[in-house]
């Protein structure tokens, strides 16, 4: 990760992770979600967060200058309050975590960091939130490429002790240009992709997608909308979620970056993401691209020279309503050896900024 540190407006560390207006959407996103879920859960009287790639306490905007809160930060004032917090990073950035974090709430003993990769140190974290698993538990897991394993997904829906049988929550980011670096045109790089692909989806179903793509059945469009599917098909059918709600996000030219995926089994769950995603698609989505596309063109104007008396603002998004999609079959594997990539290179990667 490119990490920039700069003196923050918090006094703590201000990272450069701002990958677009997508990025701002999601916490957002986030943000309404966390408020909504506490104060849905006010009854069972905790409620336990969980941040798998937690990420900085600030982070710096480049094309505004302006310093947001992560997630870490969004969900340490999430009112009503999580009773308890669990924050894992890796080792190195989570030291820094951890003193932004005592330095931005001061005597706050509702968190713990946790330092290493959450997949081999998951449960470390998760010994601090033992005594609350019966609480109602939502899971926040923001990878930057395709770090998380099956195993954890797994770990984390038999976690929760309920009376009802109810599961951790998961909020999980499927990313875009990590799919599309793995797949490449052809289909899957190379042998370490695929490992890469069998440990996110905990099987190697995904290798049907890849052939029919390498047969050209698939168009990319189709095979990144079948690679989210495959991840909720296997939140439900093997997993046991009631329901999987996926919600798309684009950059400023409405190419994909990532899909956030949520599940969960908790009606209320399911109702209030339903709402905060149509609301993300008919309010914040739109105006967050206009101004995203608006800031754009004001920088390549100035950098021509064009100067400008005020700023007018982007262009209108048009704005387009959340679609329910049940998650359908996935692809059967079809007869004949799986052919794979040549392994990528270093010139392979697809920046997002870019796309
Ligand atoms: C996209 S950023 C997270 C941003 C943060 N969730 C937010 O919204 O403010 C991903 C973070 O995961 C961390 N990371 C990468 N691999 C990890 C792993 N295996 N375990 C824990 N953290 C990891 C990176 O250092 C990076 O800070």
């Amino acid at each position: 990760m490119g990490r920039d540190a700069k003196d923050g407006r918090q006094g703590g560390l201000v990272t450069d992770e701002w990958g677009g207006y997508w990025t701002e959407v999601k916490l957002q996103v986030l943000k309404k979600y966390l408020a909504a879920f506490n104060l849905a859960s006010r009854r069972a009287g905790d409620t336990v967060y969980l941040d798998l790639f937690a990420g900085a306490v600030t982070h710096n905007r480049p094309d505004t200058g302006h310093a947001y809160a992560g997630s870490s930060a969004l969900a340490m004032r999430t009112t009503p309050a999580f009773s308890r917090l669990v924050f894992w990073e890796l080792e190195g950035p989570a030291e820094q975590l951890r003193r932004d974090l005592e330095d931005t709430f001061p005597g706050d003993k509702r968190y713990t960091v946790v330092g290493g990769d959450c997949n081999d140190h998951l449960d470390r974290g998760l010994e601090f939130v033992r005594s609350l698993r019966w609480a109602p538990t939502f899971a926040f897991i923001d990878p930057k490429g395709l770090d998380v394993a099956w195993q954890t997904l797994e770990r984390l829906a038999t976690w929760r002790r309920d009376a009802r049988g109810r599961k951790v929550e998961l909020w999980i980011l499927m990313p875009e240009p990590a799919l599309s670096r793995v797949l490449g045109l052809q289909g899957v790089r190379g042998q370490s992709s695929a490992s890469m692909l069998t440990r996110l989806y905990g099987c190697d179903d995904w290798v049907a997608i890849h052939q029919r793509r390498q047969r050209n059945e698939f168009t990319p469009e189709q095979t990144r909308a079948e690679f989210v599917n495959l991840l909720r098909w296997r939140l439900t059918s093997v997993l046991g979620y009631r329901t999987t709600h996926p919600l798309q996000l684009g950059n400023v030219h409405n190419q994909p970056v990532y899909t956030m995926v949520f599940a969960t089994d908790v009606d209320a769950g399911e109702s209030i993401m339903r709402d905060v995603y149509s609301h993300a698609k008919v309010h914040e989505i739109p105006t967050l691209r206009s101004h995203a596309v608006g800031v754009r063109k004001a920088k390549q104007d100035r950098e021509r020279g064009i100067g400008r008396l005020f700023d007018p603002g982007g262009p209108a998004v048009a704005p387009e309503p959340y679609v329910y999609v049940e998650p359908w079959e996935p692809p059967s594997r079809l007869a004949g050896p799986v052919e794979l990539d040549a392994e990528p290179g270093p010139d392979t990667q697809t920046d997002v900024e870019d796309l």
